[in-house]
């Protein structure tokens, strides 16, 4: 898919950071969007914004962990434009920063169903509308982690290392329907994702407040949403498998391969 112009993109979580920069980076190429959040407030004024800006743009209330609210915000897409080329499958919440034995059972589920089951909920939702036309393409946010697991983000990695096998198996399946898919592989961005997450689940604040600093400093080099938001665009053009963000990362994902290479080569012949 190379020229935008047009083509309506429907993207989860964008009354915040990646979304909301993945949001301004389409409307700059004169996509149509359709943006979607859990905090119906923020997006509204995201809409809003992009409006001023120039965009064809509706927003619709959106909890990913709720396949109905799937098919609400979908139809609102499928009334206001007729159609959905591009799914941008990026809502998320951040992990507890615990050790894997300390997190509770119910938040590692809190996590999952919305990390996972909510971009579940998303492809099971539009592909459908994507097949019927024979062609489209579908963004879906993992992490860097997800293929180079941080300690101590037990849940968060788990529910993220999923979206790379799921993004895998799905792209495979979509190739023969004309649909590209792409997974995304952020490292850090500057974003809310750790105030985001409290406001949906206050009782995490206080599960965070009481688990000491186990992760420890993080020497990260942060980068803007809008940087992610352009990089996306360059990898829905060219049908990239992987969207990475950050040139060191390069160094740990080979690293992981190291690790396998050796094992493979430590078997006997
Ligand atoms: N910020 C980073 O460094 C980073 C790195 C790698 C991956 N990511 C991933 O990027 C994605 C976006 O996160 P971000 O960093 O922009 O954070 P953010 O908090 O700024 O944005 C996330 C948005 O998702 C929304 N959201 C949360 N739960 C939702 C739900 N159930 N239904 C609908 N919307 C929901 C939030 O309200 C928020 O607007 C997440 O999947 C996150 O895991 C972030």
């Amino acid at each position: 898919m190379s020229n935008f112009t047009g083509q309506v993109a429907f993207i989860s979580g964008a009354g915040s950071g990646i979304g909301r920069g993945i949001a301004e980076a389409f409307a700059a190429v004169g996509m149509k969007l359709v943006v979607g959040d859990v905090d119906s407030e923020s997006v509204r004024k995201v809409a809003a914004a992009l409006s001023d800006e120039g965009a064809e743009v509706i927003s619709v209330d959106l909890d990913v962990a709720d396949r109905a609210s799937w098919d609400a915000a979908t139809q609102n897409a499928q009334s206001e434009f007729g159609r959905i080329d591009i799914l941008c499958n990026n809502a998320g919440v951040a992990g507890l920063t615990r050790a894997v034995e300390d997190i509770p059972i119910e938040e590692w589920r809190w996590m999952t169903d919305i990390n996972l089951y909510g971009l579940v909920h998303g492809l099971q939702c539009v592909i459908p509308k994507l097949k019927a036309k024979g062609s489209g393409h579908i963004v879906n946010t993992s992490s860097i982690g997800g293929l180079v697991p941080l300690p101590n983000f037990s849940e968060y990695m788990a529910a993220k290392h999923a979206v790379i096998g799921l993004s895998g198996s799905v792209r495979r399946e979509l190739e023969p329907f004309g649909i590209g898919v792409s997974v995304l592989c952020p490292g850090a961005v500057r974003t809310a994702l750790g105030e985001t997450t409290v406001r949906q689940r206050p009782g995490r604040a206080a599960l965070a407040a009481a688990r000491g600093n186990v992760v420890g400093e993080l020497p990260w080099r942060y980068i803007e949403p809008i940087e992610v938001g352009r990089l996306t665009l360059k990898g829905i053009a060219d049908n990239q498998a992987f969207i990475f963000t950050h040139p060191e990362n390069r160094a740990e994902v080979e690293a992981e391969f190291d690790a396998m290479r050796a094992a493979f080569d430590a078997l006997p012949n």
